[in-house]
């Protein structure tokens, strides 16, 4: 006989269904998370950190280790049966990932790397970067596009961050003229599909308008492809760099560079590897690079774990990929109207999203801040005391997109410059007080292909009766690390 609660759970899960009626043709999924995820629930935990890494299926494992069990692998490069093995293996996951992003191989070559930021880093370090370049960026991306700054500065090119305003948004005037002032030189624009700190999606179309100006893109597709489709047969960014942990979870060390032919003839790699050259002279000093994507592989590939990306790949085809994003998206429509709605009884709101409130223009991570009764943020460290004590995985902090913070906690130049005293690092909490933010960061929250609407309800829960109507208590917190 069902209990008052379960009643209660089963009212609250017909209610859900009954505003976000799509949810119901994603059913499949739960099928698999009893199955390929079961281990949440054997484990008792509850995931909400898929913009971080992807959950691996196990019937992905399995899959993976037969094929390593039933074969042999060599070293590729080769033509013993072994390497030729391997070889056949990461060429199938080349042409996997081709076929999985639609990409033309007469447009688009596959490089694998360790993950995107390596990917990234093949880029900025052979980009030709010169006095007559810019490397322009939305100030929302990620450290490893960040980063790429250093290339272009290195070697004389001005460097210039359009800011996400408003709302987390692009400053769509603002790209415009910053992408009309392109200097005479190669020049590169940087910008993500999806952002890792608020889940904003960035119009595709920017990649189009980048090229009329002249711009070469990078489009950062790390954290829109676990749950969402990129057809590169209808965009045509010059360089996309993803991990496959992020998608499918499994293996972690694998991304790649998805390079338009074209754009990487432009690219000058600073140095040369095994596996990277066609022919080298030790007493002449000359060498010659091996043809298209060959040269941009230093060393041995990762081929024990290449060919899982098929398998993965194929995973996510099977679960449907329509069904992923579908239900996510309902999960997330739902997590923001709840967690919006709730308020204390002084009637101040519980929580302040960064970033859109509905599903419109955005993916399925959401970052926000609990307010106390006072309206004061919680502190970052008590979110991740009492997250973790009820096996919740979420993550704090500025999730390596220091851009979106600074945007979000509407931290203004002149005080970050205050934070960087005389060039020398200062203690984080002596960081945070002179930028004035009360807390390190945000919290956030990120859905992907095992997610549930248990996990949403569980969380909901947990957060209301853990921050609802509750003073905060910061007598008892360890000293913060690291930003
Ligand atoms: C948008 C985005 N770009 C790049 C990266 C870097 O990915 P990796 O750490 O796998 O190199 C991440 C990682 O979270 C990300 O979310």
């Amino acid at each position: 006989m069902a209990t008052a609660e379960q009643g209660i759970k089963q009212a609250r899960y017909e209610a859900f269904c009954q505003a976000y009626p799509t949810y119901a043709t994603t059913t499949r999924l739960d099928k698999l998370r009893r199955t390929d995820f079961a281990r949440l629930d054997d484990t008792g935990q509850v995931y909400l950190d898929y913009t971080g890494g992807g959950l691996y299926p196990a019937s992905l494992i399995a899959d993976h280790a037969a094929l390593l069990q039933g074969a042999v692998f060599g070293n590729p490069h080769s033509i013993n049966p072994t390497s030729q093995r391997s070889t056949q293996h990461v060429e199938a996951a080349r042409q996997a990932v081709l076929e999985f992003f639609r990409a033309d191989p007469k447009e688009y070559a596959v490089i694998f790397t360790p993950n995107a930021s390596g990917a990234l880093r093949l880029v900025g370090e052979a980009y030709p970067f010169g006095a007559e370049s810019q490397f322009l960026q939305l100030a929302d991306n990620h450290n490893s596009v960040n980063g790429l700054r250093e290339f272009a500065q290195a070697r004389g090119a001005e460097t210039r961050a359009v800011i996400n305003r408003p709302n987390l948004h692009i400053d769509e005037q603002a790209l415009r003229a910053a992408l009309a002032d392109r200097p005479a030189g190669a020049s590169l624009f940087a910008y993500p599909a999806q952002s890792n700190f608020t889940g904003v999606q960035h119009a595709l179309d920017w990649i189009e308008t980048a090229h009329e100006f002249g711009w070469d893109v990078v489009l950062d597709a790390a954290a829109f492809v676990p749950t969402n489709r990129l057809d590169l047969s209808r965009h045509h960014p010059d360089f996309v760099p993803l991990s496959f942990y992020k998608m499918f979870g499994w293996p972690t060390g694998v991304g790649c560079l998805l390079a338009r032919h074209e754009a990487l003839a432009k690219l000058r790699r600073p140095w040369f590897a095994g596996g990277t050259i066609w022919a080298v002279s030790v007493q002449a000093g000359w060498h010659v690079m091996a043809d298209g994507s060959d040269a941009f592989e230093d060393g041995t590939v990762n081929y024990l774990c290449l060919p899982a990306i098929p398998l993965g790949l194929r995973y996510l085809d099977q679960a449907g990929r329509d069904a992923i994003h579908e239900r996510v998206m309902c999960l997330t429509g739902w997590l923001l109207r709840e967690l919006t709605a709730q308020h204390h009884t002084n009637g101040r709101p519980l929580v302040q999203i960064y970033g859109p409130h509905t599903t419109a223009g955005r993916g399925a991570t959401v970052a926000f801040n609990f307010l106390d009764p006072a309206g004061r943020i919680v502190d970052e460290r008590i979110v991740d005391q009492a997250a973790a004590a009820a096996n919740i995985s979420l993550r704090t902090g500025c999730f390596c997109n220091p851009g979106s913070g600074e945007v979000a906690f509407d931290l203004a130049p002149d005080k970050l410059a205050a934070g960087y005293e005389n060039g020398r690092r200062v203690g984080f909490d002596r960081y945070l007080e002179v930028i004035g933010l009360q807390s390190a960061g945000a919290v956030r929250v990120s859905l992907g292909l095992a997610s549930t609407f248990t996990d949403v309800a569980h969380f909901l829960d947990f957060a209301i009766a853990t921050f609802l109507d509750q003073p905060q208590d910061r007598s008892t917190l360890p000293p913060r690390q690291r930003c």
